[in-house]
């Protein structure tokens, strides 16, 4: 049996420990894995490498990934996904394990529905908005990294009286922004799921001031809108192969806000990739390590068209289609519950 892995879109932590996992989990078997390089481009293009027991036995702890990461979309152009399948076939694989968020994993569905090809997939973002699955891996090492920065940038808002607005990544799911709020005690979180409310958040800060503490920490969802009907704040107009334009500024505009209406001395921090670089937390390369071996085990078994999920403690198998297509936004029952520390 032959298998080969890729990994596709924003890299995240916990992509070597999946890979790591699948190698184990093939060589276990007596197959053989190659890892194609730089996302779908590698399937394209048919560059890859060979991935035995002795270069990935020691890669857990590496951020990134190995076998790079791109953006690149097949279906973008019909000649691209006649070459995938002709890698596939040239390469003689058996299984091809894609692990992305929802863009590479929704190639990886198209190419099993309408090619046939013998996909599967395993789920991957910092910001865990995939559905049919309770977490993806790479969000707990980037909520404790906005964790640790905010824990820091805490200490010199308080030193100046100052109101710092964080902002972190996330797209159009709250996911990151609302625990890593909570996890610092922020004063107010702002996330895509729910309209801004501007004044209300004015008005806290000036409450606390009033009540004696003179700094603030507000954190903000890159995807956050002022009003439901107004476009995000991004960086430019440019799209990538999928059609995503650049999140980003919105923690700019809210800081002005802030120190316009309540007189704060305002500064924002927008933590970017930052929140995607280094080693993986002690979850992640758990997680990653759990959904890679039972990727590696579909392959093993021909399983196809299906992608790795965690439900409750259990690593499952949900269909690629359904997995696919719908975003998995913030849970409402969880952000209603922080509400309560906004007041
Ligand atoms: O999807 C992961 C993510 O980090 C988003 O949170 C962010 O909006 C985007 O990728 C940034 O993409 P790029 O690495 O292409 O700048």
């Amino acid at each position: 049996m032959k298998v080969g892995v890729l990994t596709g879109g924003g890299d995240c932590p916990g992509l070597n420990a999946v890979i790591r996992a699948v190698v184990r989990a093939v060589d276990n078997e007596n197959g053989q894995t190659i890892g194609l390089l730089e996302g779908w481009r590698g399937a394209i293009e048919g560059n890859y490498i060979d991935l035995n027991f002795e270069n990935t036995d020691s890669i857990i702890d590496r951020g990134g990934t190995i076998l790079g990461s791109s953006r690149t979309n097949p279906y973008k152009n019909p000649e691209d996904v006649e070459r995938v399948e002709k890698t596939v076939n040239d390469l003689g694989l058996d299984a091809l394990i894609a692990i992305g968020g929802d863009d590479t994993l929704g190639v990886a569905s198209k190419l099993y529905s309408e090619r046939q090809l013998p996909t599967i997939g395993c789920p991957k973002t910092i910001d865990n908005d995939l559905s049919s699955t309770d977490q993806t891996f790479g969000f707990d090492t980037s909520i404790n990294i906005v964790m640790e920065a905010v824990d820091r940038l805490r200490t010199t808002a308080e030193s100046h009286r100052r109101v710092v607005v964080i902002e972190t990544m996330g797209r159009h799911a709250g996911w990151i922004a609302c625990y890593a709020g909570v996890a610092t005690a922020a004063d107010y979180i702002l996330v895509p799921e729910v309209a801004v409310d501007v004044d209300r958040m004015c008005r806290i800060l000036e409450k606390r001031r009033a009540a004696g503490k003179l700094y603030g920490i507000v954190v903000v969802s890159e995807g956050a809108k002022l009003a439901q009907n107004e476009d995000f704040v991004t960086k430019d107009t440019e799209v990538d192969d999928f059609g995503h334009v650049k999140l980003g500024g919105i923690g700019e505009v809210v800081a002005k806000i802030i120190n316009s209406r309540t007189g704060f001395e305002t500064r924002c921090v927008t933590l970017g990739h930052l929140q995607r670089g280094g080693p993986p937390s002690a979850y992640d390369r758990v997680l990653g390590t759990r959904m890679g071996i039972h990727a590696g085990r579909l392959a093993v078994k021909r399983d196809f068209g299906k992608m790795v999920a965690l439900l409750g403690t259990d690593i499952i198998s949900v269909p690629l289609a359904r997995a696919v297509g719908t975003m998995r936004q913030l849970d409402m029952d969880v952000f209603g519950e922080v509400e309560e520390f906004f007041e």
